[in-house]
């Protein structure tokens, strides 16, 4: 196939979790016959700087422009909305008037912080039609976030949670650390979710880039979530990250006021994954099943 016939995907923020899984997507090189992915980060193209982003999307053309940048440090945005805003909002204004002007698809994430927590008395899963009502200023920040990418009428935006994988910081990986280090610890499990690998999700959006181009009068465009499958606590998922990695460490419940953090969580955030897999048929391994196949690639083990 001639390489002017690929599509082209701009990814920002590719230096993260989900952008590091796209990229290793790209290497895998299943998708290289229909897609070609220009990486960046904030060294190639800083999203807050409209002038930069409306000329590099400019240049480039992209079919597609997926979002994977964003501000992360939950308690830290706390004390620095104004970065936060910058950030998981405006620069989401300034990419989704960028794909606009070349009438790229956008692909936005979002969070389970966008919901108050608040625990159902059936402890149902949360679809997308669920109230909304962030807690922290990550939250609020994320959500305008998502309004701005759903003004668009081809963008996707898909709330995930408890995200890790081989790259950068997260959960697993702290937990991985202090197991080697300490033979007791206290994890909150009374705050419910659903652990999410990124390289699924990396897998369920380029399902969605593709079915969206193969449908495209039917594309889907619009809101869905994307976790892995099952729900779990922090404590209980803290053990199941113990006993993979072979750490000796007896990990004990605490409650969220036990463990003060500048941030609220919401204590309820399992989410349906209904739509996202009728949709494009996205696949929702069981969050134990990820959580293995993630750590057994780690080479921090030992
Ligand atoms: N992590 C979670 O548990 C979680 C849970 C739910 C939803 N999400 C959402 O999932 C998405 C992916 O999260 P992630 O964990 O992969 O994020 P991440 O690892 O924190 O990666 C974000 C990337 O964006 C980069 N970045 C920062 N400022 C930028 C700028 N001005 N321009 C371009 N890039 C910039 C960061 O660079 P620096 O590192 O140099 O700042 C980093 O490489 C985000 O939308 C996040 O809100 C995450």
């Amino acid at each position: 196939m001639k390489g002017t016939m690929r599509k082209k995907i701009v990814v920002t923020g590719s230096n993260g979790q989900l952008g590091s899984e796209l990229r290793a997507i790209d290497r895998a090189g299943r998708y290289r016959a229909g897609y070609e992915f220009v990486f960046t980060d904030v060294a190639e193209l800083d999203i807050t700087d409209a002038v930069a982003v409306q000329a590099f999307v400019g240049h480039e053309r992209p079919q597609w422009i997926v979002n994977a940048a964003a501000y992360t440090a939950v308690d830290r945005a706390e004390s620095d909305a104004e970065r936060a805003e910058l950030l998981n909002a405006t620069a989401v204004r300034n990419l989704v008037s960028a794909a606009e002007a070349v009438g790229a698809g956008f692909v936005q994430v979002s969070t389970d912080y966008v919901f108050d927590g608040l625990r159902p008395a059936d402890e149902h899963a949360l679809t997308e039609e669920e109230p909304t009502g962030p807690q922290s200023v990550y939250g609020r920040t994320k959500l305008a976030g998502e309004a701005a990418a759903l003004a668009y009428d081809r963008s996707f935006v898909v709330r995930t949670a408890w995200l890790y994988s081989t790259y950068g910081n997260n959960f697993v990986k702290t937990m991985l650390r202090l197991g080697a280090e300490r033979s007791e610890l206290g994890v909150v499990a009374d705050q419910w979710g659903t652990p999410t690998y990124a390289r699924d999700l990396a897998a369920a959006i380029m399902e969605m880039v593709v079915f969206a181009d193969e449908h495209p009068d039917a594309a889907g465009f619009g809101l869905y979530h994307y976790t892995n499958g099952g729900r779990t606590n922090w404590c209980e998922f803290a053990q199941e990250i113990m006993r993979l990695g072979g750490r000796n460490c007896a990990v004990r419940a605490i409650t969220t006021a036990e463990y003060p953090a500048a941030a609220a969580r919401p204590a309820w955030s399992v989410l349906s994954t209904e739509r996202i897999r009728a949709t494009f048929g996205a696949l929702v391994p069981d969050w134990r099943e990820s959580l293995a196949e993630c750590i057994s690639t780690l080479d921090v083990l030992g």
